[in-house]
């Protein structure tokens, strides 16, 4: 309570102080002594203590400021929904928050960040890897400091391709025979797994094989649905088909990152779809038990004369709550874990890509992080989610694909349906 009345005299102050009356006038605020408590959101990154050792590391810098981590779900439609409750009902915390890259537009458009580029100068956004400062931006403004990116990635078991003489697949149909050769040796349970439950992530790997089979979400104006195509039908009716083979598990349709990585982990997957940092997971005794057998490539494509296949961009940013009441400690914060030596420890102890474009490309750093060297031999590939309506442009496409996965409507049925969904998106609330 005391802190709520404290905070809202604070609030005052600032206020009239902008308002023109004089300080002498304004009530003002008691000065607390010691460090300022910052409040970071952040989801678990890789699960390995990531955002412990950046916030040790910070707080040994900066001993005026404490941060407080609270732990956000690993899904990031779960985050975005408890996130906005909590932003939009006005409240002060978090002052910091990790958010996903797809969230600028909705984020901006329903005034949950703030508008970083009045806060930050243009010599602060030089230091990022190019583009991420567009894809953090919404109408020309940025809401978000680009924290890492990820990219999708296919892990593999070497030493069961070894024992096999089996290639490291680079095209899809390879992939497949790959796996059902391993399944039927019975060197390991499962062929492939990924993301197919009904969120964000399938959205995710559905971009990817869509791409590569030559589709497209929407046309090239971007302004109708282009979904219902012969090459998403290919893409679909593939994935499809991993599942009705075995050679991905029927649960896979419920998978979602920490669900696939598990089944790797354990030793129960020759191959596995996921992000940078699943390099690390695997490699880490604490959770993996397949440690030093792993090899990471660029994901397959349907005609070996395309490799490599496409990887949606993927990554995280920290945004600021309009309504923190610690805005300069926030802004420490983020030129800190955006700075050399938070990007650096991202990049070679959780195998994350750096923003930081400085340490991206800092040999010495791409030597300790073999994701860091394949990110740049794989086709990007991004998602729609420049407008504030994506979030229902990418329901309907997961909602209507994971249908089509768990065998409840056909291939051609689900298309037809996420061209509509799309479609009634756009003319209910434009782009
Ligand atoms: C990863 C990506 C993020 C994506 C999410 C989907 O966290 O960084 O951009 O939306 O996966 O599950």
């Amino acid at each position: 309570m005391k802190k709520t009345v404290l905070a809202m005299v604070s609030g005052l102050a600032i206020v009239l102080a902008g308002c023109g009356q004089s300080q002498a006038t304004a009530p003002v605020a008691k000065k607390t002594a010691g460090p300022v408590t910052i409040v970071w959101t952040a989801s678990p990154i890789a699960g390995l203590g990531v955002r412990k050792t950046l916030i040790s590391l910070f707080e040994k810098s900066h001993p005026n400021i404490k941060v407080k981590l609270i732990t956000a779900p690993t899904s990031t439609n779960t985050d975005k929904a408890a996130l906005t409750t909590q932003i939009s009902s006005g409240s002060a915390t978090p002052d910091v928050y990790m958010g996903d890259v797809i969230w600028p537009a909705q984020f901006a458009h329903a005034h949950l960040a703030l508008d970083l580029s009045h806060h930050l100068p243009s010599s602060f956004w030089s230091r990022f890897a190019p583009g991420l400062v567009q894809g953090a931006s919404y109408k020309g403004q940025v809401y978000g400091a680009p924290f890492y990116m990820d990219s999708g990635f296919l892990y593999y078991r070497k030493d069961l391709l070894a024992k096999a003489h089996l290639p490291v697949p680079k095209t899809w149909a390879q992939l497949v025979s790959d796996s059902e050769t391993l399944q039927k040796d019975g060197l390991v349970k499962y062929g492939f797994v990924w993301q197919g439950n009904t969120y964000e992530g399938l959205t995710c790997d559905w971009m990817e094989y869509m791409t590569d089979a030559g589709g497209t979400v929407l046309n090239a104006a971007g302004t109708k649905a282009a979904i219902d195509s012969p090459a998403s039908l290919k893409a679909l009716t593939f994935m499809r088909s991993l599942i009705t083979s075995h050679v991905s598990p029927a649960a896979v349709t419920t998978f979602e990152e920490p669900q696939a990585m598990a089944v790797f982990d354990a030793g129960k997957s020759a191959f596995l779809r996921n992000w940078d940092y699943a390099w690390a997971n695997s490699n880490s005794p604490t959770d993996s038990k397949v440690v030093g057998k792993v090899g990471v490539a660029p994901l397959p494509t349907f005609s070996a004369s395309n490799y490599p296949g496409h990887s949606t961009i993927g990554g995280w940013n920290i945004y600021v709550n309009p309504h923190s009441q610690h805005i300069p400690q926030d802004l420490t914060f983020i030129k800190w874990i955006t700075g050399t030596q938070a990007q650096t420890v991202l990049a070679t102890k959780f195998s994350e890509i750096p923003t930081n474009y400085a340490v991206q490309k800092n040999p010495a750093v791409r030597k300790v992080n073999p994701v860091l060297a394949t990110v740049s031999h794989v086709r990007l590939v991004a998602r729609p989610s420049n407008t504030p309506i994506y979030p229902k442009v990418s329901q309907a496409i997961y909602s209507n694909i994971n249908a089509a996965l768990n065998g409840s409507v056909s291939p051609s049925v689900a298309l037809k349906t996420t061209q509509t969904q799309i479609n009634q998106a756009i003319s209910q609330n434009g782009l």
